[in-house]
């Protein structure tokens, strides 16, 4: 009897604890699998949201923000009218609206390729939801992918105001910060996940893989941590709001306001009215096609743009040789540094070229790409408190 009792208890115990490891395992495999996923399905979604930004651009600098007078159909179409007979139909019901075909497909497409964003976004939190009710892992993101979600339904709606509201740029700036603020946190997010899924390989990898992730920590002063971190956090800040101040400058066409540089109308100072141009009560007027702004307001918005700039080098560049002298981060400084000078070549050009089209696309896009650099710098350095915590983790 007590034979058998010892036996039974111990196999009992035994087996429990190996059941419980081999469910642990079995756990941790099942998130590696799903943070896989999710890195993925991010990825996918961070290269289309450039699209989505880029054609969103597009549609603002080809001036086709009121292609379509309804949302979310186009003159009550699923995409735009197209035959005489469409287009007789669509000037009938919208007589204040005559239908212009250059103007009509960019802004459907721009829809189409948003809401196919929204879907992505969509299967993100989804697959995050279900991986925190799995309660695996605490830390697995779970608040970023849901305040996407809510982030890109405020840009359907934002971009709903744009085109009901006539182009009102306080509403048109939003959307434009709504669209880099996505592709922001889907980057942070897919930065967040590559982290995840080297500790799901450590941990699940009979011995330890080689570390694929830069280590910043190698050469860096202890002291001077805190103030490259609040360093790359002003730069973070203020690419931001030069961002907003050219999402200003675009919606309240102020960019036509001076041809030369650095001076602007042949002067130094110009005449320039900033209470007007950055009056932010302006009342909705009846269509903002073109701007309705006097000349020394426009003018005062893109000067402040260019001040911007400025201040934007200053601490960027502040930031990359700060980096370069006290990281392993190298790379990551000329990184900075060449986007910071394309950037600014781009803006030079777009003044002194009267904004041609490819210029002004790609200014756009040299703004986001230069976001996102500052954002990486300051996730690797906010990683090096975390670096002991992973080693930790993966330990354990
Ligand atoms: C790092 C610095 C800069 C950043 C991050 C930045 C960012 C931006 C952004 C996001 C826009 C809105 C583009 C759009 O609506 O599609 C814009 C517009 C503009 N920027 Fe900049 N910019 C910078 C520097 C400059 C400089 C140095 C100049 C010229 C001296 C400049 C001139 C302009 C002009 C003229 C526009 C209006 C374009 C339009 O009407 O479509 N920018 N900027």
């Amino acid at each position: 009897m007590t034979f058998s009792y010892k036996s039974q208890n111990s196999s009992f115990f035994s087996v429990d604890s190996h059941d419980l490891s081999k469910s642990a395992n079995a756990d941790i495999r099942w998130q590696l699998s799903q943070s896989k996923l999710l890195l993925r399905i991010t990825s996918a979604a961070l290269c289309f949201a450039f699209v989505v930004v880029c054609l969103g651009a597009f549609t603002r600098l080809v001036h086709a923000g009121l292609g379509c007078p309804d949302w979310p159909g186009c003159y009550g179409h699923l995409t735009w009218p197209d035959s005489h007979h469409e287009i007789a139909a669509a000037e009938q019901a919208f007589p204040e609206s005559p239908v212009d075909t250059s103007k009509t497909w960019p802004e459907m497409v721009h829809r189409y390729a948003a809401s196919i964003l929204g879907l992505l976004i969509l299967i993100i939190a989804v697959v995050s939801v279900r991986v925190r009710l799995k309660k695996v892992d605490s830390s697995h993101p779970f608040w970023l992918p849901l305040g996407l979600l809510v982030l890109v339904i405020c840009q359907a709606l934002f971009g709903m105001y744009t085109v009901t509201l006539k182009l009102w740029p306080q509403v048109v700036t939003l959307h434009l910060l709504g669209g880099f603020a996505t592709v922001s946190l889907l980057w942070l997010l897919a930065l967040r996940l590559r982290t995840l899924v080297y500790i799901g390989r450590q941990k699940t990898a009979a011995k330890p893989i080689e570390n694929t992730i830069t280590s910043t920590s190698k050469s860096l002063q202890p002291r001077s941590l805190g103030f490259i971190k609040s360093l790359s956090w002003c730069a973070v800040a203020v690419v931001s709001f030069q961002i907003a101040l050219g999402g200003w400058t675009a919606s309240n066409y102020a960019g036509f306001a001076c041809h030369d540089f650095p001076t602007c109308q042949n002067q130094i100072i110009p005449n320039m009215n900033f209470s007007e141009g950055f009056n932010l009560t302006q009342s909705i007027g009846p269509n903002y096609l073109g701007g309705l702004l006097e000349g020394p307001a426009r003018t005062a918005i893109h000067v402040t743009h260019r001040i911007g700039a400025a201040v934007t080098l200053f601490i960027v560049l502040a930031l990359a040789i700060t980096l370069l002298r006290n990281t392993s981060l190298k790379k990551s400084s000329y990184f900075l540094m060449t986007v910071l000078t394309i950037q600014l070549v781009l803006g030079i050009s777009n003044v002194l070229l009267a904004i041609p089209l490819t210029i002004a696309l790609l200014h756009n896009l040299f703004g986001a790409i230069l976001l996102l650099t500052v954002i990486y710098v300051s996730y690797q350095l906010i990683s090096i408190n975390k670096q002991t915590l992973i080693s930790k983790s993966i330990n354990n």
